[in-house]
């Protein structure tokens, strides 16, 4: 007699892996003939030259052994360094930073580490979906705290602060945002400052897309504010603001007593991060910068083709102000954002993300477009799209 696989995975896998399994829809093929996507979470320029010999250099020399648990040396050094120039920050590479094997590795080990089952984290939604998934794994509980589109999706103080119980223990933000392309306001830093101060919270600051800031925003960095190093915990990597996200390098940097009680858990991923990938992200760190500039204005140029498609189609929108990412509503529709995603895959070809639905209840009613691809793809893409948007808001 056949088992069915739901059985089967009732038997075998642990109550663990059920619940996180329940929150992560299949991995959708994107490679279908003539499809469009729109949805890309990869960035489209290529790892820079010196990035790739480095990398390479790093094969043909031979470093292709384990490197320090926390990271090579020197690219702790960098990092340490690129923080003080940039942020203002003083950050001790020998203790306080760990290279991981992405930051999506180093999100995961600061969720082990820090938090305990009971323990209660806030998140601005609608979110990176992956938090959930790291914060259940830890027997945590995530509690959503609703951002609004007409506020471009920047978090409100006061709605994170009302959500505080004796239970919360740290709160996840993220500038530029993942999936919203919201950014959050310096002034608006300051009172969540003053919040987790009064409340005696742990940030956890992904700034993974730092970069990627239009409208003449300039990112600011949690960690930098008065009295909030020592309760923040930066999490940073260099896939999308570098393009290497296949090379996977990201890492965390918190004080001291925070980046010991991490490292044991990352050791026990992966030993270490890559030690090829080290070498390319050293050279990344140490390299020219002046090319992101011309990615950065082509990546503002899609922006605006976005939101010029979206005005004409009648969809409300939070301006993205950074990362790559817009999220509009998609309600005047009458479909959920799964319909809505589905009919735009079968009847255009056109793939969208932020599906919604019991996998993503807290994004629902938005669906999450990218400018991850090239221009007239977009255009394409979009053009396609204004064609479902109308026939279903017609109907
Ligand atoms: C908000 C956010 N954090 C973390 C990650 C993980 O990135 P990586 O592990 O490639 O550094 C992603 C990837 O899409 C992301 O969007």
């Amino acid at each position: 007699m056949r088992t069915s696989s739901t059985s089967l995975m009732a038997r075998i896998a642990s109550a663990r892996a059920r619940q996180v399994g329940a929150t992560l829809a299949r991995q959708t093929s994107i490679g279908a003939p003539g499809m469009i996507n729109l949805a890309s979470g990869t960035p489209d320029f290529p790892t820079p030259p010196h990035v790739v010999e480095a990398g390479q250099r790093a094969l043909a020399e031979g470093k292709t052994v384990y490197t320090a648990w926390a990271g090579l040396p020197a690219l702790r050094e960098a990092i340490a360094e690129q923080l003080r120039r940039e942020k203002g920050l003083a950050v001790d590479p020998e203790s306080e930073i760990i290279v991981t094997a992405g930051s999506q590795a180093a999100m995961l080990t600061v969720t082990l580490a820090l938090l305990d089952p009971g323990d209660e984290v806030l998140v601005p939604t609608p979110f990176y979906d992956e938090y959930r998934r790291d914060i259940m794994l830890a027997g945590a509980t995530m509690v959503p705290v609703p951002t609004l589109l007409e506020d471009s999706f920047e978090v409100e103080p006061s709605a994170l602060e009302a959500a505080i119980t004796p239970r919360t223990k740290a709160m996840i933000l993220i500038s530029p945002s993942n999936p919203t392309g919201a950014v959050i306001e310096l002034s608006t830093l300051l009172r969540i400052a003053s919040i987790a101060h009064r409340h005696d919270l742990l940030v956890i600051w992904d700034e993974l897309y730092e970069r990627f800031v239009y409208d003449g925003f300039t990112h600011a960095s949690f960690a930098a504010l008065p009295g909030m190093w020592e309760r923040t915990v930066v999490i940073n990597g260099f896939s999308k603001c570098y393009g290497m996200t296949g090379w996977r390098v990201g890492y965390v940097a918190a004080r001291r007593e925070i980046a010991d009680a991490m490292l044991p858990i990352a050791h026990g991923m992966t030993i270490c991060a890559p030690s090829v990938s080290q070498y390319a992200a050293l050279a990344a760190i140490n390299g020219p910068t002046a090319w992101f500039e011309e990615v950065l204005a082509e990546y503002d140029r899609r922006r605006r083709l976005w939101m010029q498609a979206l005005d004409a189609m009648g969809l409300p929108y939070g301006r993205p102000r950074g990362a790559y990412y817009i999220m509009p509503s998609i309600t005047s529709t009458g479909l959920s954002s799964q319909q809505f995603a589905r009919a735009l895959r079968e009847e255009a070809k056109v793939m969208i993300g932020g599906a919604g639905g019991a996998t993503d209840p807290f994004n629902e009613g938005f669906v999450r477009g990218s400018l991850a691809a090239p221009y007239i793809q977009l255009e394409q893409g979009l053009e396609r799209m204004a064609a479902i948007v109308k026939k279903y808001q017609g109907s």
